[in-house]
């Protein structure tokens, strides 16, 4: 495994590997790696010839009220996971590389940022998005990975690189979750371990949500009631939002139709966890 910290250099490796006709698949993450990063890297690593994996904690995805100074970056650890997970290049550019001072432009996805996570932090989807568009044309991958925890942000940067006409798959790939339910994060490293006990129950609670909506007689509202009480009797729990959209549009949806997710975000302690759950029309 090769680290390339200099934008130049990888435009140059990516190109290279293109003329030879090597697919290429693209794993961008912030570090602080776990076993939801290795499920892409592992899809990545069997799908291309080549597999690129970035660290790199970008700011602009950060609230002045956020965690950007305390996130973790273990990076030793996570070189070392990188390695043994086989990737061939670790894109690992500083914040000076990806967004010198005279840095200007923004990426921004109109209307899928109207629910869900987009009203509580303002200006995150367009860090996000402007951050992933700049990966996708310094990498020049053939597909590039991304879980669906952050489900938004996946239908985000699956509408940019759509828009833009950029050559390249996006691959969403299923939560991967810790023995009970607890969807695997970064953010789980701020729990405490009677913390993490409880959050477990946020899955169970959005289990009982899909059961609930696809019982027909039941009216979405009572079943949301049902999920939010859930929710909210998780000690120390804070909920931020519970909603159901069409998993498609992000709209808000009031009947399962079409494939529907159910989607929270719960603060818990110093951490703000998300979780959702498909549920499709019977
Ligand atoms: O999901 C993440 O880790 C980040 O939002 C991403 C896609 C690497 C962009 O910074």
């Amino acid at each position: 495994m090769r680290i390339i910290p200099s934008i130049r250099d990888m435009q140059t490796w990516s190109e290279n590997a293109r003329r030879r006709r090597l697919s290429i698949g693209l794993v961008p993450t912030m570090g602080c790696l776990h076993e939801g990063h290795g499920s892409l890297v592992l899809r990545s690593v069997r799908d291309n010839d080549l597999t690129v994996a970035s660290i790199f904690v970008n700011p602009l995805q950060f609230g002045p009220r956020e965690d950007f100074g305390r996130y973790p970056r273990p990076f030793k650890r996570d070189a070392r996971l990188l390695k043994q997970w086989r990737i061939d290049i670790l894109f690992h550019p500083s914040p000076k590389e990806m967004f010198p001072d005279d840095f200007a432009t923004t990426v921004s996805v109109k209307d899928l940022d109207k629910t869900l996570c987009g009203p509580r932090r303002p200006g995150h989807f367009n860090g996000v998005a402007t951050v992933v568009a700049k990966l996708l044309t310094v990498v020049q991958p053939t597909r590039a990975y991304f879980g669906q925890k952050d489900y938004q942000q996946l239908k985000i940067i699956e509408r940019l690189v759509k828009d833009l006409n950029l050559p390249v798959s996006v691959v969403g790939c299923p939560i991967v979750r810790e023995q009970g339910g607890l969807a695997r994060s970064s953010r789980n490293r701020y729990l405490t371990t009677p913390q993490k006990n409880n959050a477990n129950q946020i899955f169970t609670a959005l289990q009982e949500g899909r059961k609930l909506l696809r019982l027909r007689p039941y009216s979405p509202t009572s079943a949301l009631n049902t999920v939010m009480k859930r929710l909210k009797h998780i000690p120390g729990a804070r909920v931020e939002y519970l909603e159901l959209v069409n998993a498609e549009t992000l709209k808000p949806a009031r009947a399962i139709r079409s494939r529907t997710l159910l989607a929270c975000a719960v603060r818990l302690g110093s951490a703000r966890l998300i979780d959702n759950i498909f549920i499709d029309p019977r």
